[in-house]
């Protein structure tokens, strides 16, 4: 049994990224850990966390949060309109530091929302956060794109290597943020370990696993299939086109009179965040190019740069 009472709870702990995070929460022994979940949800969590059911009305949600002192958020895509709700749950509750669901691009900037309005739906929390500082504390994690999932998932539409497919952004040169799930989790745990969670409040922490560029990764792509171009259907797109398309429909959902926790979760609204969230990935306005601001944090949490190659070399032939 954990020895410290710090109580954290994982919204989302058994998605993509949630997974992992309830596992390295796990793996630490310090913390106790629940996760958050739909009362209609057929989530499984490992033994040692404690599965807390909502059906998301604020009542719900505040009396799911008493007594918990971290909530983290891995709130799927397609349900981030209903992110708010959580956070002023959290707030009501007493929760004394929450991560809202970032994990990606940087979306702290005027130009981030200019090029990707959808990210209103991540400024706004942070904004209420701010809001309430005397109240709680946040920090969020931008990891760029999670590479080895893309690699691996039929959800990533622009590279697949079981049917050969592969995208080259622009001219294939523009560098791109990505990071492991495994490394991004252990980042966001790593924020809330008793050693760096003062460090680490109220503040935006970038963290990668490895820089590309689209030219790069399908270089390492072929090597390890042991293909070249001509095996690879090959398509080119031009981030900025892929963004206005976004925003287009982003302004005709936007404007359609409904709230966001409603018109968030058409089927035309998740297009274009699909569009506008891959533009910005992908080089769109610079969003998703770290610069220097990585290093300072993955050595205080003990996490080692990736090895681009290795990645690909680890999710193609498994070593
Ligand atoms: N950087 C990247 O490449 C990248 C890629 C994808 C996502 N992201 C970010 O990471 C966050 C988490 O994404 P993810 O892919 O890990 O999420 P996910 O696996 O699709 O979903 C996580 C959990 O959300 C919960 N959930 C609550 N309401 C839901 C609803 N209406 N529909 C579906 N699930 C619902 C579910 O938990 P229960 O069933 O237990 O309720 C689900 O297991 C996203 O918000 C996004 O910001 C980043």
């Amino acid at each position: 049994m954990p020895h410290s009472q710090t109580s954290v709870i994982v919204v989302g702990a058994a998605g993509n990224i949630g997974g992992p995070v309830t596992k390295h929460l796990l793996a630490t022994n310090q913390f106790r850990v629940s996760a958050l979940t739909r009362t209609t949800s057929k989530s499984t969590f490992p033994e040692g966390v404690t599965a807390v059911r909502t059906d998301y009305t604020p009542e719900s949600l505040i009396e799911s949060f008493r007594g918990q002192d971290i909530v983290i958020s891995t709130l799927s895509t397609s349900s981030l309109g209903d992110e708010m709700a959580i956070a002023k749950a959290a707030v009501e509750a007493g929760v004394k530091r929450f991560l809202p669901a970032e994990l990606g691009m940087d979306t702290s900037t005027e130009l981030c929302l200019k090029i990707s309005p959808c990210v209103f739906l991540k400024q706004d929390i942070i904004k209420y956060l701010k809001e309430h500082e005397d109240k709680i504390s946040w920090t969020g994690v931008f990891c760029g794109l999670w590479i080895d999932f893309s690699l691996k998932t039929p959800d990533w539409p622009h590279w697949s290597l079981k049917d050969r497919t592969f995208t080259t952004f622009n001219d294939g040169n523009v560098p791109f943020e990505t990071s492991t799930l495994d490394t991004a989790a252990r980042a966001i745990v790593g924020t809330i370990l008793p050693e760096h969670i003062e460090s680490t409040k109220n503040q935006y922490i970038h963290v990668h696993s490895a820089v590309y560029t689209p030219n790069q990764l399908f270089g390492y792509l072929k090597k390890y299939t042991n293909t070249t171009d001509a095996d690879w259907k090959i398509k080119h797109v031009d981030v900025g086109d892929m963004a206005a398309r976004g925003q287009k429909a982003f302004g005709e959902e936007a404007s359609s009179g409904q709230p966001p926790e409603v018109f968030t979760k058409s089927d035309k609204f998740q297009g274009a965040i699909g569009d506008m969230i891959v533009a910005g990935l992908m080089g769109n306005g610079g969003v998703n190019q770290f610069g220097e601001k990585t290093g300072y944090r993955m050595g205080k949490f003990g996490i080692e740069e990736g090895d681009a190659e290795g990645i690909v070399r680890e999710v193609v032939v498994g070593a």
